[in-house]
């Protein structure tokens, strides 16, 4: 059965939402399961990524990429051995907000860094590990940047884009460019979803994936 589980994507795509209607999906069927995130995941993964999002009480604006790439590997190498391999072991089917796709995809595609060098440091970071099965929700850029705004200004406590959000459009669409190519590479591992359509069909999509795994588990 495939158990490590990655959900990926631009900003604004809707995977976070549909992690959690995963869960529930796992809840049903009585399939123990824990839901993650990257950056994140971790106590020292959450401190990580305030810094890296530019939350208070960080002011991490002047942040070099190389010095944000290392932070990524940084939490994910926390949370690899903390969170991920234990839960692994202990037969859970894990749902995991971005992993390593994330990296090669922002900081590869969209910041410029060599990618074969990211791959490098990533096995390290990671242990080796790598997601079972990974679905990669896609929509055009605009759309989702809309959607990510939207989400933003309807914050009432918080309504400030994080460091990723504030990016050009340029930026984005490299992202995206290199998320499809990443899938065109891995076709077997990457499964698209048509992001642009309503919250309840593709969920319905996601579920029709995942009862694949879980009926191999009869
Ligand atoms: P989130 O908004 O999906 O929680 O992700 C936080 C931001 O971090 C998002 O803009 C994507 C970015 N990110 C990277 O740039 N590289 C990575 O390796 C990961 C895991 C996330």
């Amino acid at each position: 059965m495939k158990r490590f589980i990655t959900f990926e994507g631009i900003e604004g795509c809707g995977k976070s939402t549909q992690v959690k209607l995963a869960g529930d999906y796992l809840t049903e069927r009585h399939i123990p399961f824990i839901v993650t995130e990257e950056p994140g995941g971790t106590h020292i993964g959450r401190r990580v990524r305030e810094m890296l999002l530019n939350k208070a009480p960080y002011d991490s604006a002047g942040m070099h990429a190389e010095t944000e790439l290392l932070l990524f590997f940084a939490a994910r190498a926390q949370h690899v051995r903390e969170v991920i391999r234990p839960s692994l072991k202990e037969g859970k089917v894990v749902l995991c907000d971005r992993f390593s796709d994330a990296t090669i995809a922002y900081q590869g595609f969209g910041r410029g860094l060599d990618i074969s060098l990211i791959r490098l440091i990533n096995d390290f970071s990671s242990g080796g590990l790598k997601p079972d099965f990974t679905l990669l929700f896609d929509l055009p850029v605009e759309m989702g940047l809309k959607r990510a705004m939207e989400r933003i200004s309807s914050n009432k406590v918080m309504p400030a884009e994080d460091r990723f959000e504030g990016e050009a459009l340029a930026f984005h669409s490299r992202v995206r460019e290199g998320y499809l190519s990443l899938a065109r590479i891995e076709p077997d591992r990457f499964q698209i979803v048509d992001a642009s359509k309503d919250i309840e069909a593709i969920r319905h999509e996601v579920c029709v994936h995942l009862s694949q795994f879980t009926s191999e588990r009869l």
